[in-house]
């Protein structure tokens, strides 16, 4: 932590002496449309086969028992992925020929079939903080037996997990069952919706579930949908059907009432970039990560989903993410610069609509935010431990924190806006209110978070035990690294106080030396080491605070590839918490003591001089590929990938014409 912001002052004392500060204005205007931006927005998908890894060490609880600690809501949990499908419940433990409650075979690595006994369940009831919710994909693949497997596996996850478990998924990427030979042609929403109903049906036909609706306890709801392919990048999808969320909902997947009440969501999985097949092995660049405008273009595609979702009753969830499918690409997963795009991303994602983003851990790949047990990957021995990605965590834990400061018993609720002023290849912005305190146009604007995800290739902190050595940093930018200066008009009153957290790294390429506030987390325990010195607690570090000027000006300075939030404290109109808040958040000497009634805000022109990259783009990434999402890695044949080639071609030819057309 010392060492971050030692590198700041060094970075900033250099860019003065150089003179070479640009100037970043922005406004915030008062008629942004926003989005609810949930406590729990940011959660965890685990791969089945990989659960039991996470469970054999504390890491994960104690990682995620900080975030709790600061939200005062834990990280929803995911179970699910493509072993999800392959998952076997045998009825009586332990298994036959081994003492175990599950087994991968042959091995988690190359699982082909996971099977379990109901005490699996056990083993993970309690392990994750308390409060966590709880997704279970149930496998909707093996259809024998009207589905025999799946029912006893919904009444087997119920008994252990208890009230934790909040819903099911029925099958993982059911867009890509065709293909995997799982369903014949005639799969698509039609057979989708009568299966849905059939198994759905079943299990809240079960004793168990009628007994809990019966006893006027809560019952488990269904997250809907589970689709993999990216609607809007044709050569990214991996067979010819009709689903999406659109076509769901128009097809009657809740045409019924009580079809209704048991969705809660519907689901689906995006990898902006891949590993899966070598056309895009090829585009894996961490460039084309870190960069708003690509991430806008990934993002922006489900808008519509989001729409079909929540006039259907429900909100869109990303269910399954990370940034490169097929287990992800050390030297881009892991660095800095996954981090700023996951925070970016979830923001992003936030701000249309789609209310939670699930980030897939599997305890091998290289995308993990962290990995609980030592392994051999490519000939190298790793380490257990965090990769830099964890950060954008622990800064989003940041940013949704205070919603369970309560005023008068009103539901607390954030929303989120993204800036349009802010919005480039390496910059974004979003504006987060307070439900709770708003009453007029512009009012309850509480945070502010600005990303500079311009590339800054560092010389610091290129490594981490837990990744590959392999693809430690080696190309470095030139120079001095560069600061902006940005001027924000807001609707905050002159001399209001606000409090400035940054989420900064040695570089875009750093894989370690990460920090939020000054705080580390312990890579062997995950404890947190909290910034700002003694008797700070975490979520409420050290850190800079600066002043509103005239107009409701905030000037402040951000580096290349850095993240800052902005909050100012608690209104004066909700006084009655701080002592019964279980968040540890802003102290009660930090508040805003104006009201921003009536407060005319300064308009100044857009974004000016923004840096662009020189070189940036992504439009020569496109081409084919199939997306068998994450978790186990598939190998492809000769023949698939001779098959990507030629669609590879087609396809840039097909963009080629749109673009000359348009
Ligand atoms: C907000 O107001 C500006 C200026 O009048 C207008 O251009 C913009 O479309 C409005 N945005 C929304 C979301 O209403
Ligand atoms: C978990 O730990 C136990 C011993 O505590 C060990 O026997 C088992 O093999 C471990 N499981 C995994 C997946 O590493
Ligand atoms: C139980 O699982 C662990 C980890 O996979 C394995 O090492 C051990 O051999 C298994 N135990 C038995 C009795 O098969
Ligand atoms: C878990 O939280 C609930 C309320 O959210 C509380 O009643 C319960 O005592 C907690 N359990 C533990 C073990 O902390
Ligand atoms: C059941 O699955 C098999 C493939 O495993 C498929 O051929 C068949 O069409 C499925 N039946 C139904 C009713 O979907
Ligand atoms: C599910 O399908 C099976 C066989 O097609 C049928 O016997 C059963 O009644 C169906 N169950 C429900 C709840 O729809
Ligand atoms: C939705 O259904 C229509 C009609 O079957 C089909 O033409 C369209 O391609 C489907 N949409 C998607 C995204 O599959
Ligand atoms: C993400 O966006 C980039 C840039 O437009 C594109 O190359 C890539 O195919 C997109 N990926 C997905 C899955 O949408
Ligand atoms: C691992 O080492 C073997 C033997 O030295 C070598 O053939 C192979 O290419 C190496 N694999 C990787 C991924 O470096
Ligand atoms: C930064 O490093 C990454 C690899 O770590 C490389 O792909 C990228 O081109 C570099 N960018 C610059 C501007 O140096
Ligand atoms: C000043 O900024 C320009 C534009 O980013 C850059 O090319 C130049 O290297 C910088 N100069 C120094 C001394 O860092
Ligand atoms: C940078 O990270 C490494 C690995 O986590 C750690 O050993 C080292 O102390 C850190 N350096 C500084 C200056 O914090």
């Amino acid at each position: 932590m010392i060492f971050s912001r030692s590198f700041l002052a060094l970075a900033m004392a250099g860019v003065a002496a150089a003179q070479n500060k640009t100037t970043v204005s922005i406004s915030v205007p008062s008629n942004l449309s926003t989005r609810v931006l949930v406590p729990d927005v940011y959660g965890y998908s685990i791969e089945p086969v990989w659960l039991d890894s996470y469970l054999n060490t504390s890491l994960a609880s104690t990682l995620l028992g900080s975030i709790a600690n600061v939200i005062g809501k834990a990280p929803p949990i995911r179970v699910g992925g493509n072993t999800a499908d392959q998952t076997y419940l045998y009825p009586s433990s332990p298994l036959p020929l081994t003492g175990n409650d599950s087994a991968a075979i042959p091995d988690p690595l190359h699982a082909h079939s996971f099977n379990i006994t109901p005490r699996w369940f056990d083993t993970w009831a309690t392990y994750f903080p308390n409060g966590t919710e709880l997704i279970f994909t149930l496998n909707l693949k093996d259809n024998s037996s009207s589905w025999a497997n799946a029912v006893a596996e919904a009444e087997a996850a119920h008994a252990g997990l208890g009230n934790s478990l909040v819903a099911f998924e029925l099958g993982n990427e059911i867009d890509h069952f065709i293909n995997k030979g799982w369903r014949d042609a005639s799969w698509g929403v039609k057979t989708y919706i009568e299966q849905f109903r059939n198994l759905t049906g079943q299990i809240t036909g079960s004793s168990w579930y009628q007994a809990l609706d019966n006893g006027g306890k809560k019952t488990p709801t269904f997250q809907a949908a589970v689709f993999a392919d990216p609607p809007l990048v044709p050569d990214q999808q991996d067979e010819i059907d009709d689903f999406s969320i659109a076509n769901l909902t128009a097809g009657g997947i809740v045409s019924r009432a009580e079809e209704k009440d048991i969705i809660s969501s519907y689901a689906v999985h995006l990898y902006p970039q891949s590993t899966c097949d070598t056309p895009r092995w090829y585009r894996l660049r961490l460039d084309l990560l870190s960069d708003h405008s690509v991430l806008w273009k990934n993002v922006s595609q489900y808008i519509p989903q989001v729409a079909a979702a929540d006039a259907a009753g429900a909100p869109l969830v990303m269910g399954e993410t990370n940034s490169a499918s097929c287990s992800g690409k050390s030297g881009i997963s892991d660095t800095f610069g996954a981090a700023l795009w996951a925070v970016d991303y979830v923001l992003t994602a936030a701000s249309i609509g789609i209310r939670k983003v699930y980030f897939h851990l599997g305890a091998q790949s290289e995308y993990s935010s962290f990995t609980p047990l030592p392994y051999t990957l490519k000939n190298e021995t790793l380490a257990p431990g965090i990769r830099a990605s964890w950060y954008a965590h622990y800064f989003l834990a940041r940013v949704v924190s205070g919603q369970s400061r309560n005023c008068s018993g009103a539901q607390p609720e954030f929303r989120v806006a993204a800036l349009p002023g802010a919005n480039s290849s390496s910059l974004s912005g979003f504006a987060v209110y307070d439900d709770a305190k708003k009453t007029a146009a512009g009012e309850g604007l509480s945070k502010l978070v600005f990303l500079d995800m311009g590339v800054w290739n560092g010389t610091e902190g290129l490594s981490n035990p837990s990744t590959l050595s392999a693809t430690d940093g080696a190309m470095f930018s030139e120079g001095t690294r560069p600061v902006s200066t940005f001027e924000v008009a807001t609707p905050w009153a002159q001399g209001v106080q606000v409090k400035v957290v940054r989420l900064a790294g040695p570089g875009t390429n750093a894989k370690s030396n990460v920090t939020v506030a000054g705080t580390v987390f312990d890579d062997g325990t995950g404890e947190p080491v909290v910034g700002g010195g003694e008797g700070r607690q975490l979520g409420d570090e050290y850190s800079e605070i600066i002043q509103v000027d005239a107009a409701g000006v905030l000037r402040f300075d951000v580096q290349r590839a850095e993240g800052v939030l902005l909050e100012v404290g608690s209104d004066e109109a909700c006084n009655d918490n701080s002592q019964d808040s279980p968040t540890p958040g802003i102290s009660g000497s930090f508040r805003a003591e104006a009201s921003w009634r009536n407060i005319m805000f300064a308009v100044l022109v857009g974004v000016a001089g923004i840096i662009a990259r020189a070189g940036e783009s992504g439009s020569s990434a496109t081409g084919a590929g199939v997306n068998t999402g994450a978790g186990t890695t598939r190998e492809k044949t000769e023949a698939e990938i001779e098959a990507d080639r030629l669609y590879d071609e087609a396809i840039e030819e097909e963009y080629a014409k749109r673009e000359g057309g348009a």
